[in-house]
């Protein structure tokens, strides 16, 4: 029990103590950011999962400071129950970091599972700190933050003091149950896991012939940190003469500290030995050596463990024991540890000095955020540029300035304004990278220090509405491009002018605008910068608009229709045909009987004319036959239209709510999909097409679908994604990561397109007040739930009546739910969607000529097997990581 001393076990949101059923005491986080909510997951009673604490997905970090004893090694674990906290199954993913160093990507793929993180570290300060940030979607949340401090050399490496060891595998072999062995039979309260455990890529493979074995007899292990007994009386035994084990190893490849460990808990005859050696693929080496227990730990039930303090370990890994063959008996193996080594980052060169500034305001709500100054982020009242900090405030500081700012060599702004500071300005040469100094609004006195003239980078000086003395170094108003000196009532220009001058010198412009191109392609938005967002206008300099892309020639120019030509053929815009977000679409007739579609784009869809033309000369380019075609344009009269071929049947959504069957449907996705296929992997560069629904794919007179509406589609920049500033979709369709990280990738497109083909098979609206049950108005989640719980009939249309093939149903459920996984890597490309799709239409065409009875009468029980979630279940693992631990 004594070793609890050093145990800190936060429950996160949680609002009181508590001690679990295993007798650890749970505190409350207490944490002054964040907000906490109350979540519930079946399965999992323990109550320190009944609360998260959750912050704003912003450019922020959100940190815990844990005060830990320096020069003594913990184990730091932290995990994560996301149980839909926000009601909002979007799976968050974000960052982890300890200090300055990026611990780990928490990537959320269940609700309901745990992802945990182990740490073991030498701590080297008095606290350490870890921080969530990097949202990329959903928001940050934490539900424990543990600290278990060790006691002896175990974990000890050469290079702990630059080096964690983030853990990776800690497995108890022979395991009698799918339980963890951990505290109280593991006093430091790691977690053993259990090597039955029914996980994906988790200790398969296993050879034949391996056995469990254990024995009640006690095992001498020779210290506390060695694994605890109980782990050691239980093993597994290759009795055919190997043991063979492959498992994933999270964050690998990379180096490892990998320790395996053998006691021999079998009664072997006299003259019987127990002889093996480790197989690794890619390291020969690691065969040489022979495990002999009985040699190297005398005396049965000993622990004996070999390691390996620096391995290179693939992330999957693969391992073997084979008995020498002069053993009698076949390998035995106990437990096994592996860590992989991750590397620090020492953090802000500048760090510790901000620390001592901080020390003076340590009460201060802004002085506790936490974790590194400038690592991940900054603090948000800090500026750092290229790892350097550098201070901003405006917080009722007192007293003087505090020197050890004049200590920061990296400082590059300095913003003290609007405090209440007092005495002298200090001498800032130990700064030489200052910039920009503002001392303004504060009760600072003295005079001008002369020393200012020394820095070399100082443009600008802001100390006006001070009480400063004395005269103005007339090298300083030679130096700085500006200068502010007024509200001292006795601070004199050194020409012995009578009033106090508010002096702007030179090129400001100029030098603005440099200071702007660093701040901005370095920092984030901040609210003490507020003044100089304010004029970015200097920085988007109008030489600097964008040029149209090489790519785009004026070879293929749409035809530019007049504006009385476009009047005539829709008579005056007689017939509104459609609308949609940027623009209302009227059906005309050209002189030449060609029926058109004319799309009327509302006025800010289009603001410049170059990016107009550039825009249609790319669109109709683009020729397939099922993508709608655009013919040409007409800009005139204030007007920007668009004309397209006329298709006559309409819209999907239309039909969708009407009666098509199944087979029709498949095809209309088919069609679609040809199309999306094309814009992906067709155009060069890529075309993402942004607002797929069921109301862009058109059909023509022959109900084959075309894919309409590339008005919002922008080129996709070569390489993966595109940053754009405006998310622009249809909710409901809109992809969520998309939505929250706003990268626009392919892959949103595929998230649309799933929430069509779940459209299809359920008849169903994608957004809904009421057709999805209480608390469900997504198309997305509720389809999940059914399917996922292999309930399909539950979601088909009624409209259908069982006159469609379940195999091909299933087929088409299971590509639907990978296409609107959470986050874009999970789902797969439309050309994989294209494949599924046809492949549903071949089935329902075989099982078609056979009946025209209702079909599921006899399949479904043989289909409901023989396509159960399992393989969408088993994709979905293999691309997601198995991390929950
Ligand atoms: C492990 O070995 C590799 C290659 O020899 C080396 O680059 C790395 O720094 C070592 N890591 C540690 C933690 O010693
Ligand atoms: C400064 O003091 C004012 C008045 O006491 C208070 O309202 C404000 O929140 C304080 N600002 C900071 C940053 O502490």
């Amino acid at each position: 029990m004594l070793c609890l001393a050093g145990f800190v076990s936060l429950d996160c949101g949680g609002k009181e103590n508590f001690t679990d059923e295993i007798g650890l005491p749970w505190t409350p986080d207490e944490l002054r950011y964040g907000d906490i909510s109350t979540i519930s997951v079946a399965n999992e009673t323990r109550k320190q999962y009944t609360t998260v604490r959750h912050f704003p997905a912003d450019s922020r970090k959100y940190c815990y400071t844990l005060d830990v004893v320096s020069r003594t090694r913990y184990l730091l674990r932290a995990s994560f129950l996301y149980g839909n906290f926000d009601a909002n199954n979007v799976y968050p993913k974000f960052d982890i970091f300890v200090g300055a160093t990026h611990w780990s990507t928490i990537v959320i793929s269940d609700a309901n599972t745990i992802e945990m993180r182990e740490l073991i570290f030498l701590a080297l300060s008095p606290t350490v700190s870890v921080c969530l940030s990097n949202a990329t979607t959903g928001k940050p949340f934490i539900s424990t933050l543990e600290l278990r401090q060790f006691n002896g050399s175990v974990y000890y490496t050469y290079t702990e003091e630059h080096f964690y060891l983030s853990v990776s595998a800690r497995i108890n072999f022979g395991a009698d149950s799918d339980a963890p062995i951990r505290y109280p039979d593991d006093p430091f309260d790691r977690i053993w896991e259990s090597d039955s455990i029914k996980r994906a890529n988790y200790l398969v493979d296993v050879a034949a012939g391996t056995r469990k074995i254990s024995t009640n007899k006690s095992i001498e292990v020779s210290s506390d940190e060695m694994p605890p007994m109980k782990v050691m009386q239980s093993g597994v035994v290759g009795t055919n003469g190997s043991l063979t084990y492959r498992l994933n190893l999270d964050g690998f490849p990379g180096f490892a500290w990998a320790v395996t460990y053998f006691a021999e808990i079998e009664d072997l005859a006299e003259n019987e030995s127990r002889k093996f050696r480790l197989v690794l693929p890619g390291h020969p080496d690691i065969s040489k050596p022979v495990v002999n227990i009985e040699e190297n730990a005398p005396g049965k039930y000993r622990l004996y463990e070999p390691g390996y303090t620096n391995l290179s370990l693939p992330f999957v890994l693969s391992f073997k024991f084979s008995k020498t063959s002069d053993s009698a008996r076949g390998p035995l193996l106990n437990a096994m540890e592996i860590n992989e080594y991750l590397e620090k980052n020492d953090g802000s060169p500048d760090g510790e000095v901000i620390s001592s500034v901080l020390s003076h305001y340590s009460s201060e709500e802004w002085a506790q955020e936490g974790g590194d100054p400038c690592l991940p982020v900054p603090w948000s009242w800090l500026l750092c540029i290229g790892g350097d900090g550098s201070l901003l405030s405006s917080k009722n500081l007192t007293g003087n300035i505090p020197l050890e700012i004049t200590e920061l060599t990296g400082l590059v702004e300095l913003w003290l304004d609007g405090n209440m500071l007092t005495g002298p300005i200090p001498d800032f040469t130990g700064c030489m990278d200052l910039k920009i100094i503002h001392l303004e609004n504060n009760q600072l006195t003295g005079a001008l220090p002369t020393s200012l003239v020394n820095l070399p980078n100082l443009r600008e000086l802001y100390v006006q509405n001070n009480m400063l003395s004395g005269t103005v170094p007339s090298d300083l108003l030679k130096k700085v491009s500006f200068l502010n000196y007024s509200g001292n009532d006795n601070l004199r220009k050194d020409s012995r002018r009578k009033t106090p001058l508010y002096v702007i010198i030179g090129s400001t412009v100029g030098a603005a605008v440099l200071l702007l191109a660093t701040v901005i392609s370095c920092l984030f938005k901040h609210k003490g910068k507020n003044r100089y967002y304010e004029q970015n206008s200097l920085v988007s300099h109008p030489s600097q608009s964008l040029e149209p892309t090489k790519s785009i020639g004026p070879a293929e120019a749409a035809h530019c229709y007049s504006f009385s030509e476009i009047e005539k053929s829709t008579n005056n815009f007689e017939k509104k045909i459609g609308s949609g977000g940027f623009g209302v679409v009227y059906y005309g007739k050209l002189k030449d009987g060609k029926e058109i579609a004319v799309k009327v784009l509302t006025s800010n869809s289009y603001q410049g004319k170059r990016e107009f033309s550039n825009e249609v000369i790319l669109l109709s380019r683009i020729h397939h036959r099922n993508l709608v075609q655009l013919l040409g344009y007409c800009r005139e009269e204030g007007n920007s239209m668009l004309i397209y071929e006329f298709m006559h049947n309409g819209t999907l959504k239309e039909h969708l709510y009407g009666n098509i069957d199944w087979k029709k449907r498949l095809e209309i996705a088919e069609d679609a999909a040809k199309g999306i296929e094309y814009l992906h992997t067709g155009c060069v560069p890529a075309v993402i097409h942004r607002d797929l629904k069921s109301s862009n794919i058109l059909l023509d007179r022959q109900m084959k679908a075309k894919v309409s509406d590339f008005g919002l589609s922008k080129l996709a920049v070569d390489g993966a994604s595109h940053v754009s500033s405006i998310v622009r979709g249809t909710v409901g369709y809109l992809d969520p990561e998309y939505y929250i990280s706003q990268q626009l990738t392919d892959k949103s497109d595929i998230y649309s397109f799933g929430v069509i083909l779940l459209e299809l098979i359920s008849g169903q609206e994608a957004i809904s007040n009421d057709s999805f049950g209480a608390n469900c108005r997504n198309i997305v989640q509720w389809a999940k739930l059914h399917i996922e719980s292999g309930d399909i009939q539950g979601i088909i249309d009624p409209v259908l009546q069982n006159k469609y093939d379940l195999q091909s149903m299933w087929k088409i459920a299971e590509i639907a739910l990978m296409c609107v996984q959470p986050h874009g890597h999970m789902r797969p490309s439309i050309s994989e969607v294209l494949k599924e799709t046809q492949d549903a239409i071949a089935i329902e065409r075989g099982s078609e000529g056979n009946s025209d009875e209702p079909r599921n009468s006899v399949h479904s029980s043989v289909n409901m097997d023989l396509v159960a979630p399992e393989s969408f279940l088993s994709i979905d693992d293999s691309i997601a990581q198995p991390t929950a631990r």
